[in-house]
């Protein structure tokens, strides 16, 4: 089964041919990344108006290179939710209109769901059950995945998300948005045992907490500005990733074994973080865990995670109609 998705949650333009929710025919993802760093972060009107401009033209693309007219699809898959109302509307709007003319089922699909089933692709062998840790821009989970459809939240972030603590931390250490990815690489050089950084404690041992961390990081920043002191920006970032995957990795590793699972998945942007994907390899190997995590370029969003999650919302007879509506929030 071909199906066509369609990603526009946030600031990337995505679509996709995946068949048989494990193998991509063709991915494309037009970024907006440039014109919302001019702003230090994404700008929703903005995310919007591009996912308006692009869409046609990224479809059109993911389908050439796929060799395939859209009726060569038997389906139309869009994320639906969470994420930007506008940018979402954009996106479900524009798959409504594809399922209509074309007469196929229109598979609404849950953004984060699509992040951990970008494992899927990856990995042949996978399947459910297993404990996934989510962690993105905007969210933190760690999901018992029961089956390809059936979800148990059992830790969530109770402020700000990873990803959004990396983007903050970031910003006030001069790096441009999204700055996840320039921690990463400044931390390559740095010495992650020079600055101390709080561990928040949570009451539920799998929840995380964030924001006092990153806070730490501001403040650190704006004291040194104040009394005239160097900051050494790669221990900085070491020194904030280093804690921040600590907290991920020890909390997911808890949650893994007093829930008895063997196998475990890293899914969303921040599993391309290369302290995190370390980190997390070597506890799994040292508690005798399988491991699966996505190629860095399935991590981001992308809409080849949305076609590959689609498949099994297909087989469940999860199918929407043309009142299909975009949903800001939404839980698994
Ligand atoms: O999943 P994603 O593409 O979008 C959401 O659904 O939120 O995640 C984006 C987040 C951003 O906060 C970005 O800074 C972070 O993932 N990210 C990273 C890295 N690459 C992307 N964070 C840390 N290290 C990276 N290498
Ligand atoms: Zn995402």
């Amino acid at each position: 089964m071909k199906i066509l998705a369609i990603e526009s949650s946030c600031d990337e333009t995505a679509c996709a041919v995946v068949e048989d929710g494990r193998t991509i025919i063709s991915s494309v993802v037009a970024t907006q990344i440039d014109e919302h760093k001019l702003y230090g972060g994404v700008v929703p009107e903005i995310a919007s108006r591009r996912h308006c401009e692009n869409i046609v033209g990224v479809c059109d693309e993911a389908l050439i290179k796929a060799d395939l007219k859209l009726n060569d699809c038997d389906a139309v898959a869009v994320t639906y939710a969470p994420g930007l109302i506008g940018a979402l509307l954009v996106g479900v709007n524009f798959a409504k209109s594809l399922a209509l003319a074309t007469k196929k089922p229109l598979i609404p699909v849950h953004h984060i769901k699509g992040h951990i089933a970008a494992n899927y692709i990856a990995h042949g062998e996978l399947e459910p059950p297993y404990l996934c840790l989510v962690a993105s821009g905007g969210h933190s989970h760690i999901i018992k995945v029961k089956d390809y459809t059936e979800f148990e939240t059992i830790g969530r972030t109770l402020d700000d998300a990873a990803g959004e603590a990396f983007d903050k931390a970031a910003r006030s250490m001069g790096f441009p948005y999204p700055g996840g990815v320039h921690i990463d690489k400044a931390a390559k050089l740095g010495d992650s045992a020079r600055y101390k950084l709080p561990v928040p404690k949570t009451e539920n041992p799998y929840d995380f907490s964030f924001s006092g961390l990153k806070t730490a990081v501001i403040n650190l920043v704006h004291n040194a500005e104040q009394k005239g002191d160097e900051i050494n920006k790669n221990d900085l970032a070491a020194s904030f990733q280093h804690t921040v995957c600590t907290i991920l990795t020890s909390k997911f590793i808890k949650a893994a074994l007093d829930n008895g699972y063997k196998t475990i998945a890293l899914a969303g942007g921040v599993a391309a973080n290369s302290g995190l994907r370390e980190m997390l390899t070597e506890q799994a190997e040292i508690h005798g865990m399988k491991l699966y995590i996505p190629p860095v370029s399935l991590c981001g969003d992308n809409a080849a995670m949305i076609g590959s999650q689609a498949f099994y919302e297909y087989l469940a007879g999860n199918i929407a109609d043309s009142s299909l509506n975009a949903v800001a929030s939404l839980k698994l």
